[in-house]
């Protein structure tokens, strides 16, 4: 098997190969080994690793829940079985090799604001109002024993057509959340990645930019931006059970520590005007 050795990133293998962040990450690392291996099965983990070998594992395998995380509600085995069982699996097959391991969290095991500091790596879970978010909050809480790359991402948007582009998902909800919230634009959680990576950085990383912005206000901009005849309006938290059956966190997370390491996320107000140009653009040739 050819080796990667692309950026100086070392061989590495990605668990949720076929998923929207493992298609991603495995165009940036060309070379790189996705694959499609069930995690919880632990032979079948053992296996991927004895094959390919690989110097850093990128596991970003788990069950978000389509066409989002309230299917967790009714699928809490599955859940489990992917976001906490294979988690471990690959977790512990990683440390007996001492291979690097990055791991996919979320910011979504947070509610409030801190006083409005915004929440730290080192501050405990402090949101459970979905099984989703559970999920998440115990495995984030886990590796922090164990010299692992844990990534915490928020609500990820970019200037693309997928169906997992936060704009994109918003713009089919006739109403839209007031709550100002941290969110993260994937070029620059990219870009804050790979740099990461390259210096085999370990512990728990918050990986959202500067500021808050609400739904309602991506909307507006949105409007303003790419589609004047959008339509749809505001909704208030306490109206969400109208609409969701899982709660939603709602945070502010402080990416001081990605900061002090160097990686300076840019203001969220400019990513998302730089997103909706793109995706104006893309929208544009789409229709041509
Ligand atoms: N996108 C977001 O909004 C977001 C935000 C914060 C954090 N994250 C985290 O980032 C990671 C990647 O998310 P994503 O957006 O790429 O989600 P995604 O598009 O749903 O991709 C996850 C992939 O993992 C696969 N999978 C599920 N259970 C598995 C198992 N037991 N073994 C192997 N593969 C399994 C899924 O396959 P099936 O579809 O067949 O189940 C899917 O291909 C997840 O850990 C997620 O919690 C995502």
């Amino acid at each position: 098997m050819a080796r990667n050795e692309s950026a100086g990133a070392g061989r590495i293998l990605i668990f949720g190969g076929n998923g929207f962040m493992g298609q991603n990450i495995a165009a940036l690392y060309p070379g790189s080994h996705p694959v499609g291996v069930d995690i919880a099965d632990s032979p079948a983990v053992t296996r991927a690793l004895d094959e390919i070998r690989p110097d850093i594992v990128i596991n970003c395998a788990g069950k978000t829940g389509r066409p989002n995380i309230d299917w967790c509600e009714d699928h809490k085995i599955e859940t489990l079985r992917s976001n906490v069982t294979g988690a471990l699996i690959v977790l512990e097959e990683c440390m007996k090799r001492d291979l690097y391991l990055v791991h996919f969290s979320s910011g979504c095991i947070y509610e409030g604001d801190k006083g409005g500091q915004g929440f730290t790596e080192e501050d405990p879970p402090n949101y459970l109002g979905s099984y989703y978010s559970r999920t998440k909050a115990w495995v984030d809480q886990i590796m922090r024993d164990f010299p692992v790359l844990t990534l915490r991402m928020r609500m990820p948007f970019d200037g693309s057509l997928s169906d997992r582009n936060l704009i994109m998902k918003l713009r089919k909800y006739s109403r839209v959340l007031t709550e100002p919230n941290s969110i993260t634009h994937l070029p620059d959680f990219f870009r804050a990645m790979t740099t990461l990576i390259a210096r085999r950085a370990t512990g728990i990383y918050n990986i959202v930019n500067e500021g808050m912005i609400s739904p309602f206000e991506i909307m507006t901009r949105y409007r303003e931006r790419v589609a004047p005849s959008h339509t749809f309006e505001p909704l208030l938290l306490d109206r969400l059970g109208e609409v969701a059956k899982a709660g939603r966190s709602n945070c502010r997370l402080s990416a001081a520590k990605l900061g002090s390491v160097g990686i300076q996320m840019p203001p969220v107000h400019a990513a998302i005007d730089q997103a909706l140009d793109a995706l104006a653009a893309e929208m544009c040739t789409r229709a041509t």
